[in-house]
């Protein structure tokens, strides 16, 4: 039986989009989507892997296919026949990819802008018009983004007021170490609100974590309860907002299983919403290079009950309280950086004798 070029040429295309659908959509390369936000970025990927896994079996099947079928014959010494241009042919792999990558750029953008990445001012104005403080450092933040700085009151201007007023925030952080407060950078230099759903856009997030990134440690204060901690605990199934800086160089909070990625930045606010789904303990890693234990600047992200999540905070804040006097409260300037960091370097493994060697090299 003589089936013809067309008829396998069909059976191929199904067999290849049958492959491609399938292992786009059970490829188990990424680890857990513990968020909301992270089922969209699977989409995406998912979506890139199914296209991606078509064309490599198209173009490495052709390949493979026409090495054997036109390899060089026993006693063919002869040239290949001249071929030339092929208008049509050109046209049509120029267009399929063209359409290819202007589909999956649209659809990115829409998962980016589903987390809230275009509109970072919708969220809720500052009642009342502050002026932006101008403070030593802005020269060099101003190289961080092309806009210029705006006189316009922003959400990062009012949450950074809000963490600088708030008590938990101030007994970590100490005040000078935030060097200058001004707007966040354009969309493109990094987005300071990613993370929030179309669905809670406009609304005030569950809950509001401030995160203070130093070298090399994440400390978390909970506003609503003064809890300091260094470890993130949240509840399951409700929005978190979590309003980040750092007090030396630039970090990043990164936590895989929820897809997202923000920086935490010398004197700025930046945040990430995120609305955790499934519970669990996640890795919270660095991923900004920060210095010689940057390698060791992770902890841990636990994902849980209300309920569990409650009696964490009970716990915590009778420990808190002890911990603020024993170690955080002490100003810095009354200690030794070895000194000072030592609560929290003991966390890491690190001993008080290797930071003190950094810190005389540095000298
Ligand atoms: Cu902090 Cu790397």
């Amino acid at each position: 039986m003589n089936i013809p070029s067309s008829i396998w040429t069909l059976l191929i295309g199904i067999a290849l989009t049958l492959v491609s659908l399938w292992y786009g959509q059970n490829n188990h390369l990424l680890p857990t989507a513990a968020t909301d936000e992270a089922v969209l970025v699977d989409g995406l990927f998912n979506a890139m892997m199914t296209v991606s896994v078509g064309i490599f079996l198209l173009v490495e099947g052709i390949l493979i296919y026409c090495a054997f079928k036109y390899r060089r014959r026993p006693g063919d010494n002869s040239d290949g026949p001249p071929v030339f241009g092929n208008v049509p042919l050109e046209a049509l792999w120029t267009l399929i990819p063209a359409i290819i990558v202007i589909g999956i750029s649209v659809y990115s953008f829409d998962v980016y802008n589903e987390m809230g990445g275009f509109n970072p001012h919708d969220v809720h104005e500052p009642p009342v018009a502050q002026k932006p403080m101008k403070m030593p450092g802005s020269a060099i933040a101003a190289t961080l983004s092309d806009t210029p700085p705006s006189t316009a009151p922003n959400l990062n201007q009012q949450k950074s007021e809000e963490a600088r007023l708030d008590p938990a925030t101030a007994s970590v952080r100490n005040d000078d170490q935030i060097p200058q407060q001004r707007n966040a950078p354009g969309v493109g230099v990094v987005a300071p609100t990613i993370g929030s759903s179309p669905d809670k856009q406009g609304k005030p997030p569950g809950l509001a974590v401030n995160v203070t990134a130093m070298q090399f440690a994440w400390i978390f204060t909970y506003p609503d309860t003064g809890v300091v901690s260094s470890e993130l605990h949240v509840p399951v199934g409700r929005e978190v907002m979590v309003n980040m800086t750092a007090n030396d160089v630039i970090h990043a909070f990164w936590v895989p299983e929820f897809r997202l990625k923000q920086d935490a930045i010398p004197g700025m606010q930046s945040e990430i919403r995120f609305t955790p789904r499934i519970m669990g303990t996640y890795p919270l890693i660095c991923a900004e290079l920060c210095g010689p234990y940057h390698g060791a600047m992770n902890t841990k992200v636990i994902v849980e009950t209300p309920e569990a999540y409650n009696q964490w905070i009970q716990e915590q804040q009778v420990a808190s309280i002890e911990e603020l006097n024993q170690a955080v409260a002490v100003k810095p300037a009354d200690l030794s950086p070895t000194e000072f960091l030592a609560p929290y370097t003991s966390n890491l493994g690190i001993q008080p004798e290797i930071l003190k060697q950094i810190h005389t090299n540095h000298h």
